[in-house]
């Protein structure tokens, strides 16, 4: 099969490094893709969100399956677009459709769907520009501290977690009335705050059956400690020892099984990921998010530990016949450590020279944010590299990732040192 994959993080690299060791794939295409993933195929420069620029590239070079790494070409119709062309429409899209991709696209439509088919999550209230003074009402009915959220995308920054009422009331205000997030913003999900430790659950799906793929711990903050400003993610860890197979059990009866069924439900096609971002509040999960594909960087903790041909689920995806496929699980513990460019979340550098990546040995280094130029690998991204090593224990693991780590420099470097030391 010739595949093409749309985006150019850690996750499109890691999917390009698996796909390419299945016998199955013929051509491997990656757009925009980045340094790493030009080794296991060929860069297209081509933005996600071009659609007819990607359609265009599918018709000509025989492309026989697209594989969506992110969210925003998910919830702008990519895969809409391809089944309304009578070409394109017999290319199967792995990533669903915009009804499905909503999930992640509007927490309000999220909530409502986890409501209606009984799915546990934290209570809420949506509003609007029209009704802030009943939303500050609502808030003095919450205990702190106060979560709110933007209806729609904001790359990661429309969550605020505020202790402070006034401060959350004054939030809510610029949120509705003065766009603080743009139009992602104009709707305002409220929501009770859930206390417990944090997982996400990766499930793929053709619509009928599912696989259950490895559960993960992100790192959201820069700082180690979990402190600081919220980043895309500063590695990654699996599996989590807190998700245990009772846990686990709970997740796929009350959350798993009744999202598929509410799906197929209320008639929503979806052919894809789903990453369910969990609390496990004393034992018992509630759905955080829905997002409609996989994390990054738990896409490069994850895939390393599926021993099973990612594209021979992919074909099951396509062809609803998923349930019959082969799947094997490494039981091995994945840990995956992002380096960053100095001052990442905030201003950073790009254009840095890399050295040192020939040496990375008992690891995988996934690029994120690099592209090659003159044959020199440079930083080109806040998120750099992403360094995934499995181990027979969490320290094993680990420490192959921060030897790797070390071995690899650029002006600015930075990661945590405290990656799965939680969970040791
Ligand atoms: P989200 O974009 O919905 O994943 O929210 C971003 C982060 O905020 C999550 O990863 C959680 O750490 C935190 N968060 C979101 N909603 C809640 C909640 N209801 N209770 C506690 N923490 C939350
Ligand atoms: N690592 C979190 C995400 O991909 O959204």
């Amino acid at each position: 099969m010739n595949i093409l994959i749309i985006g150019s993080g850690g996750r499109e690299h890691a999917f390009a490094w698996k796909l390419a060791q299945s016998p199955k794939t013929g051509k491997l295409f990656i757009a925009p893709g980045n340094a790493g993933t030009s080794v296991w195929g060929t860069n297209v420069n081509l933005s996600p969100l071009d659609f007819s620029g990607i359609g265009s590239f599918c018709k000509s070079n025989q492309i026989t399956m697209m594989v969506v790494g992110p969210e925003a070409p998910l919830v702008e119709g990519i895969h809409d677009y391809f089944l309304a062309d009578p070409v394109l429409k017999n290319i199967p899209v792995i990533g669903p459709q915009k009804a499905g991709a909503l999930l992640e696209g509007s927490k309000d439509f999220s909530k409502q769907f986890m409501q209606r088919h009984h799915i546990p999550t934290a209570a809420y209230a949506t509003f609007f520009p029209e009704n802030i003074s009943e939303g500050h009402r609502f808030l003095d009915t919450l205990k702190s501290p106060y979560v709110l959220k933007a209806d729609g995308l904001a790359a990661g920054k429309g969550v605020l977690i505020l202790s402070d009422l006034k401060e959350a009331k004054a939030e809510l205000t610029a949120m509705l009335r003065d766009a603080k997030f743009g139009a992602a913003g104009c709707k305002v999900v409220i929501e009770e705050f859930l206390p417990g430790i944090e997982l996400s659950v990766f499930v793929l799906s053709d619509g009928v059956s599912y696989k259950i793929l490895p559960s993960a711990k992100d790192y959201k903050r820069i700082g180690e400690g979990d402190t600081g400003l919220n980043t895309g993610g500063m590695g990654a860890v699996s599996p989590v020892h807190f998700a245990d197979a009772a846990f686990l059990k709970k997740v796929e009866d009350q959350v798993i099984k009744p999202t598929i069924a509410g799906l197929k439900k209320d008639q929503i096609p979806y052919k894809g990921f789903i990453f369910i971002g969990l609390m496990n509040c004393n034992g018992d999960p509630y759905v955080i998010e829905y997002n409609c594909r996989m994390g990054d960087p738990e896409t490069e903790a994850v895939l390393p530990r599926i021993k099973s041909d990612l594209l021979d689920l992919f074909e099951g995806v396509a062809t609803g016949t998923l349930d019959s496929r082969s799947y094997e699980i490494d039981p091995r513990t994945s840990v995956v450590v992002m380096l960053t460019a100095g001052g990442y979340p905030g201003d950073y550098e790009k254009g840095d020279p890399i050295t040192g990546l020939e040496n990375v040995s008992g690891s995988v280094a996934f690029h994120a944010g690099t592209v090659e130029r003159d044959g020199q690998v440079i930083t080109n991204g806040g998120r750099v590299l992403a360094i995934a090593s499995l181990g027979s224990s969490m320290e094993e693991a680990r420490k192959l990732s921060f030897r790797n780590a070390e071995i690899i420099q650029y002006t600015g470097k930075y990661y945590r040192r405290d990656i799965g030391r939680d969970l040791e």
